[in-house]
């Protein structure tokens, strides 16, 4: 009984992998679920939406914190500045922009979109701490 207890423990510890940014990034999981859940999933089986599936996104290749804070606060500036994998995502998803949903809601705040794209950046390191072992990922084929 012990010993079941104290294991459930460590497997729910284990879960939580990151206690550190967790006010962060549960304040960005809000704005997540508002702002961006339309167009993205969080899971490799919903798949694409939209935009791509964000499970694994902050370890692809290129997705430095800089690029996406870039990015989630300013993807048209992105664009608008020719970054390269900017512009590849953009072909590779039919060249619909993504809306700059935080603009909007932020009411152009600067200050409130960047306190927001970090929050929603803690949130997607929680999301990919949480990631699977990559054998057992498979990202959908394009068509
Ligand atoms: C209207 C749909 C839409 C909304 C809303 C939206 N996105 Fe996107 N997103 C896209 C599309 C489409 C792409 C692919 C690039 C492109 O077409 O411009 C993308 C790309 C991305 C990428 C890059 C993915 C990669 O593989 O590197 C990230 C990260 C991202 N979005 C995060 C967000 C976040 C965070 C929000 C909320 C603040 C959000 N998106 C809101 C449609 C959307």
């Amino acid at each position: 009984m012990k010993t079941t207890f104290a294991l459930g423990i460590t497997l729910f510890a284990l879960n939580m992998p990151s206690t550190v940014f967790s006010q962060d990034a549960a304040q960005g999981e809000v704005m997540f679920k508002q702002a961006c859940a339309t167009c993205h999933s969080l899971t490799t089986e919903q798949g694409s939406l939209l935009g791509p599936a964000l499970h694994g996104v902050t370890k692809r290749p290129g997705r430095t914190d800089a690029w996406l804070t870039q990015w989630i606060s300013d993807p048209q500036g992105m664009i608008g500045k020719k970054d390269p994998l900017a512009i590849k995502l953009l072909n590779q998803y039919n060249k619909v922009p993504m809306t700059n949903m935080l603009q909007a809601l932020k009411g152009g705040d600067k200050t409130k979109i960047m306190k927001a794209t970090k929050d929603i950046l803690a949130f997607l390191k929680l999301n990919d701490a949480k990631t699977p072992k990559k054998g057992k990922m498979k990202r959908k084929k394009k068509g």
